[in-house]
Formats: C-alpha cells, sequence, structure tokens
C-alpha cells in the first residue's frame, strides 16, 4: 500500500497532495495506479477519514489523479477498467452495491430436483455436444414462448440464446460497431457498457434522462450533431440505476427517431420479466432497427447465464459469428435447466416468489429511508408503478424505486457530496455506488447512490438501511467539511 510521508510543515490534506506530486516525480508513484481507500490512508496516517478526502480532493484539484466515483483514486494518466467498487468483497461489509437478484430459499432445491431429472434423461449425453445454433430447436421454441410473453412474438428460430445480457451487449457491440463509431445511452446508464464500450474502441455519449427514462427529444436533437451516432442503448424498464420504465408512447417514440436516422438500437430487458404487466418492447415498434437483448438472470438466476437476442433476420448472421467468436456458445447443461424452468412453471413460482420478498424489501426501505427520515412524502409518479418519493422545496432528494425492483437510487441530502456519502457508508461499512460508476461523461454528474437491495440478507438488509438512516439524520458521521 502506498504510504506518503507527511510534511509537517503544511495542512495534514495538503501534506497528501504535495506527497502524491513528489512521489509521482520520483517515480515511486505512477500513472493508472490506486491510492489506498480513504478509510485504509486515514488509519494508516492516524487522521480523520475526512483530512484523507479532503487531500485527494485537493490532488484532484492539482490534476494528479482522478477520483471515479465510488471506485476509488487513480494517480493521473489511466483509467481503470473494472466498473465495480474494490470493497465489495471485504467480509464484514454489508454488500448494498451489486445488482443481484433476491434469492429465494428454494431456489437451491428447485435447481437440484431440475440436476437429476436431467440426469435420468437417456439423452443426457448430447448435452455435451456443440450446437452451432446456439442452443438446440426445443431450447429456443421455450424461449421464444417466453419472450412472446413479454410482448415480443417471435419465430423459434430467430432466437440467439447467450450466456446473459452482458454477453449478449458484448457480442452486438463488437458485431455492429466499428472502433470510433458512437453510440448513445443515458447519461446514467448500465456500468458495463462503460467499460465494454473502451475495450472495443466505441465512443459512448450521454442522453438526458427524466422519471421516464431516456428523452426521444434529446436523442433526436444528439443525432443531428456531429459525429452522428450509429447506436442506441437504452433499458426501457426498470433502468439501470434509476428504475425508471417506459410508457408505450415513449418506446414509440423511440422507435419512430432509430428509423429516421438509421439508429441500431439496443433493447436490454434484463428486467423485463420482472413486472406483471408492462409494455411491450421497444422491438415490437422497430422489429427492423432493434437488437433485443433479454436474460434470466434476474428474474430467476443470475448463474443460470442464459440470455437471449432477437434481431432483424439480416442481422442475424452477423450475431451469430459474435457468439461463435466469443464463445461458440453458452453451456447446454445450464440452457437445459433454465428451458425446463420455463417449460414446468419452476420460472413462474420463482418469478412470483421475487416479486413477493423484492416488495417486503422495498416496504422495508419505505420504513427506514422513508418519509419519517426525509421529511418527504410519497408522491405518485405519472409513470405507473415507478415512486418517486419527494422532498418538496428541496432540490436532490429524490429516491427513484420500482416496488418489484431490486435496486434503490437515492439522490443525496444537502450538503451530501457522493463521495462523502460513499466514504461514510463505507466507514460503517456499507458499500454503496456512487453516481460517478453510472454517469457516461463527467456533466450534470447528480449527487447520488444506488442502493442495491437484493444481495443482502434481510438482517444485513435491514442493519445497512438503519446505518444509512444514521448517517443521512447526521446521527453517525458528518460530511468532513
Ligand atoms: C441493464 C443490465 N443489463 C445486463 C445486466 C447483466 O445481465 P446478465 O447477468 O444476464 O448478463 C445487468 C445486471 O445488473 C443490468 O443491470
Amino acid at each position: 500500500m502506498w504510504q506518503p510521508t507527511l510534511d509537517d510543515r503544511s495542512p495534514r490534506y495538503q501534506g497528501i497532495a504535495d506527497a502524491i506530486a513528489r512521489d509521482l516525480a520520483d517515480g515511486v508513484l505512477r500513472a493508472g495506479d490506486r491510492l489506498p481507500t480513504h478509510r485504509r490512508l486515514a488509519r494508516a496516517l492516524g487522521v480523520t477519514i475526512g483530512t484523507v478526502s479532503r487531500g485527494y480532493a485537493e490532488a484532484e484539484r492539482r490534476g494528479l489523479t482522478t477520483g471515479e466515483v465510488g471506485r476509488g483514486t487513480f494517480v493521473r494518466g489511466a483509467v481503470s477498467r473494472d466498473p465495480w467498487p474494490e470493497a465489495s468483497g471485504e467480509p464484514e461489509s454489508i454488500d448494498l452495491s451489486l445488482s443481484l437478484p433476491v434469492i429465494v430459499p428454494e431456489e437451491g432445491q428447485m435447481l437440484a430436483e431440475s440436476l437429476s431429472r436431467i440426469a435420468a434423461d437417456p439423452s443426457i449425453g448430447r448435452l455435451l455436444e456443440y450446437d452451432a445454433e446456439t442452443a438446440n430447436p426445443r431450447q429456443r421454441s421455450v424461449a421464444a414462448e417466453w419472450i412472446g410473453r413479454l410482448g415480443l412474438e417471435v419465430r423459434p428460430e430467430r432466437v440467439l440464446v447467450t450466456a446473459g445480457s452482458q454477453h449478449g451487449l458484448n457480442v452486438t457491440l463488437a458485431s455492429m460497431f466499428r472502433p470510433g463509431e458512437v453510440v448513445l445511452t443515458g447519461e446514467l446508464t448500465y456500468p458495463s457498457i462503460k467499460s465494454q464500450a473502451r475495450a472495443l474502441g466505441i465512443r459512448l455519449r450521454g442522453v438526458e434522462l427524466d422519471d421516464e427514462g431516456m428523452c426521444p427529444e434529446a436523442v433526436d436533437r444528439l443525432c443531428r450533431q456531429e459525429p452522428r451516432p450509429s447506436g442506441l442503448y437504452v433499458v426501457p424498464t426498470l433502468q439501470n440505476p434509476t428504475s425508471a420504465t417506459q410508457s408505450e408512447q415513449r418506446r414509440r417514440e423511440l422507435a419512430l427517431i432509430a428509423r429516421e436516422h438509421k439508429l441500431w438500437i439496443m433493447e436490454d430487458d434484463v428486467h423485463g420479466f420482472l413486472l406483471p404487466e408492462v409494455p411491450p418492447p421497444i422491438a415490437s415498434f422497430a422489429p427492423d432497427r432493434t437488437i433485443y437483448l433479454s436474460s434470466l438472470a434476474k428474474c430467476l438466476a443470475p448463474g443460470l447465464r442464459t440470455g437471449f437476442i432477437v434481431a432483424p433476420d439480416e442481422l442475424r448472421p452477423r450475431l451469430l459469428t459474435g457468439i461463435h467468436t466469443s464463445m461458440w456458445m453458452p453451456p447446454p447443461l445450464m440452457v437445459e435447466v433454465s428451458t425446463r424452468w420455463l417449460e414446468d412453471g419452476t420460472a413462474d413460482r420463482l418469478i412470483e416468489a421475487k416479486r413477493r420478498q423484492t416488495r417486503k424489501r422495498q416496504e422495508l426501505v419505505t420504513r427506514l429511508l422513508g418519509p419519517g427520515l426525509l421529511g418527504s412524502e410519497m408522491l405518485g409518479s405519472e409513470v405507473p408503478g415507478t415512486e418517486v418519493l419527494d422532498r418538496p422545496g428541496l432540490d436532490g432528494c429524490r429516491m427513484l424505486r420500482h416496488p418489484l425492483g431490486y435496486q434503490v437510487w437515492l439522490e443525496l441530502p444537502e450538503p451530501w457530496t457522493t463521495d462523502e456519502f460513499v466514504a461514510a457508508a463505507r466507514e460503517r461499512e456499507v458499500v454503496v455506488i456512487g453516481a460517478g460508476a453510472f454517469a457516461v461523461g463527467r456533466h450534470g454528474i447528480p449527487h447520488a447512490v444506488r442502493l442495491s437491495i437484493g444481495l443482502p440478507s434481510w438482517e444485513d438488509l435491514e442493519r445497512g438501511l438503519l446505518r444509512l438512516r444514521e448517517i443521512l439524520a447526521g446521527a453517525a458521521v458528518t460530511p468532513a467539511y
């Protein structure tokens, strides 16, 4: 761990920035090095976390470092590619950082039962073969029927099976766009597309969001500016991180704009199956322009690693080649488990159980972070099912979430900044992700954090939320300055 020597003559926070400058000049630090977390450095130097935060802020102001909210502070010159926070693996911390579905206790048993049925099937050996079509006809037919339930009619031969939505997105980006091309995405977006685009040399531009997600007028405006975008990545249902869900009207508008400007839409419907009623996918309004990506990760289990692509016929060969290039096909055993769950009603039971538990967790959020704490009231939103917790008369203090969603987007009240809140939460061993991890571009990044409520046990979630409540109420740690 980097350990600076502080000069007694200047305030300690300045000493930290001075030491970074000195060690950079001396070659002790190099561009791209990650500096210790605020907490570790504070402990090592015997100073408060606030002093370290201030020292790092001073170093950033001098252009020596770059802070990536929720991920750490880096010596300037290189950008880390991993969008996830460093501390999420610390055993003692309560992890509200990873967007994972609620786990239903019976899941393990359901898997065991399916595996024993598969084991007893005389054709089990077929699951050891390559399949150039990504999955066998029965598996694709079950997938097509399932996708049809979301309002996208598709013939089984058009379904490509992937190892999840992230894989589908990676295949699509790599197959459809060349380095240097521009893809539009929400100005807050799923962090993985940022690292994927960076790795592929694709440029992202952030589109303004409102309570219904991506604004069509903003897409239209950016399409009329240079450099002209060639693609649009959109998560129309339970957008990550804001949980915004687009109305049918807005989906139609995006479809129209994409047609007009010849954009390829990448519609990531990873959360679509979670909601009982959801407007039809954008792909149903612009089937000729949309690459529809979906997955069983959120509604069933991420470990199934099973997702689907439905694309215009003319793109199918390209995307199939992309899947072959990346992994040939997803593991057939997992696709088979997924297929059986979709076929035999397990999926419906699991989704129902997840919805029940998620609703209870969101109610806990309301109890612990809700109106009593923030002096706010629950306002109905124009968008069905999306709740906005607003504090009248005070900007920047809203809580966006959906009663069936796994995430809470908490816009922080004054005087918190994202960095300070993330650091204060870590000090109390709660890991949350700050807005910077989701931000495309540097402008207008809100002071906000995402809380993922699916991963921790009920007790840990309650403890973690209570700690955040204390921080917000000013009872525990107050902002350093
Ligand atoms: C918008 C979005 N797309 C894709 C994924 C990943 O899906 P999968 O596990 O199917 O790769 C996530 C996970 O958080 C997500 O939020």
